[in-house]
């Protein structure tokens, strides 16, 4: 295991939090929840029905885990009350309605979405955080948490990340051993102010969960003025604006992506700069250039990537790739922890 995930486990374990999976009908959630009760990375809430669960995965020891079905849980209508009141005057997007009339139409829709159940349990102090999305689409995962957990004071917006840890023969070009790849899943075309308020959410996790000492690179395909285009400027913007948000952050940009983190590049592109050459946190300037982006380390460069991971969120709430595996949710739950 890497230096970076060893150091994950070790200070999730010493946090001791409950942590909602709502999809206890994938078997690779239920070998992570195994695994993670098992191991005391976090206490465990597997929803669903535990005869169902139990009979499709006999070969997994479930002790330690607290296996809940929402169906007969006494806190149900509790819930259902708080989406109710939460969702008042909210307007349902296809039908032109309010989402919910009454206070059993959220119950339906508690019922029919554990994920949204997840989310209220997280809103009612319940648990501490949700990882979910090993069977459900990025969008189907984060819209319950959008819509009631929101995003936490100080933050604009909810975004995603990737932690992409070198491969155990190192990286010439990762002296940290890791980088921050932001927005690789949420924000489909931000704008300059958005791109800041990413950069800095993207900062704040390369301290708290990757123990890194961020040096934020702005990227585009021109460094310094080699080239002109709105797109360019709209990154220009988002670095004058993260200057202000974040002053205390060693920050760079524009910069292409050798010189960002290739010094020999960064001494002609950049000279001077305290961070070209050598960046661990990229801030992409849309969801395009960060998916792709990721996508080609992991594959071509050997990386682990480990995410999405959400940052911005009031309360920890985590999405899964719907490839991921077992090793990956386990991950994600004491990333999840941190947060
Ligand atoms: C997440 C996503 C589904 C939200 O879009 P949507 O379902 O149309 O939802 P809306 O735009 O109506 O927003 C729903 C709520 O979330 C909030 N919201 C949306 N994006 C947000 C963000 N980035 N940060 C904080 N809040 C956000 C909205 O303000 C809204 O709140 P409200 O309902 O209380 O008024 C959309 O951004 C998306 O599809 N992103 C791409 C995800 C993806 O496909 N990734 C693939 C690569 S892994």
């Amino acid at each position: 295991m890497s230096k970076v995930l060893d150091e994950i486990f070790s200070k999730a374990k010493l946090l001791g939090k409950t942590i909602v999976l709502p999809e206890g009908e994938d078997k690779r959630v239920v070998e992570a929840a195994s695994i993670a009760a098992k191991k005391g990375i976090a206490k465990i809430v597997l929803l669903g029905n535990e005869a169902d669960i139990k009979s499709a995965n006999p070969d997994v020891d479930l002790t330690g885990v607290t296996v809940l079905d929402p169906v007969n849980d006494a806190n149900c209508d509790k819930y259902a009350e708080l989406l109710f009141k939460l969702r008042q005057g909210k307007i349902n997007k296809k039908t032109g309605l309010p989402e919910f009339a009454e206070v059993s139409d959220a119950k339906k829709a508690v019922l029919k979405d554990y994920t949204m159940y997840g989310a209220l349990m997280i809103k009612s102090g319940d648990v501490y955080g949700m990882v979910s999305g090993a069977c459900h689409s990025t969008a189907n995962t984060l819209r319950p948490g959008l819509q009631v957990i929101k995003t936490k004071p100080g933050t604009k917006l909810v975004s995603c990340y990737f932690l992409m840890v070198a491969p155990e023969s190192g990286n010439k070009y990762c002296n940290d051993g890791c980088f921050i790849f932001a927005d690789c899943g949420l924000n489909q075309n931000p704008t300059s102010e958005e791109l800041a308020y990413i950069a800095q959410s993207s900062a704040e996790s390369a301290i708290n969960i990757a123990g890194l000492d961020p040096k934020v690179a702005f990227l585009s395909h021109s460094s310094k003025g080699s080239a002109k285009h709105a797109d360019i400027d709209k990154v220009v913007a988002a670095f004058n604006l993260f200057k202000e948000i974040a002053p205390d952050v060693k920050a760079e940009g524009e910069l292409q992506l050798d010189s960002a983190i290739v010094p020999e590049v960064a001494a002609s592109k950049a000279p001077g700069s305290l961070v070209a050459g050598q960046a661990n946190v990229l801030i992409f300037p849309d969801l395009d250039a960060g998916n792709i982006g990721y996508k080609l380390v992991e594959r071509l460069g050997g990386f682990q990537a480990i995410g999405p991971i959400c940052q911005g969120f009031d309360k920890p709430i985590n999405d899964l790739s719907r490839g991921c595996h077992t090793e990956d949710i386990v991950a994600t739950i004491a990333i999840t922890c941190l947060q």
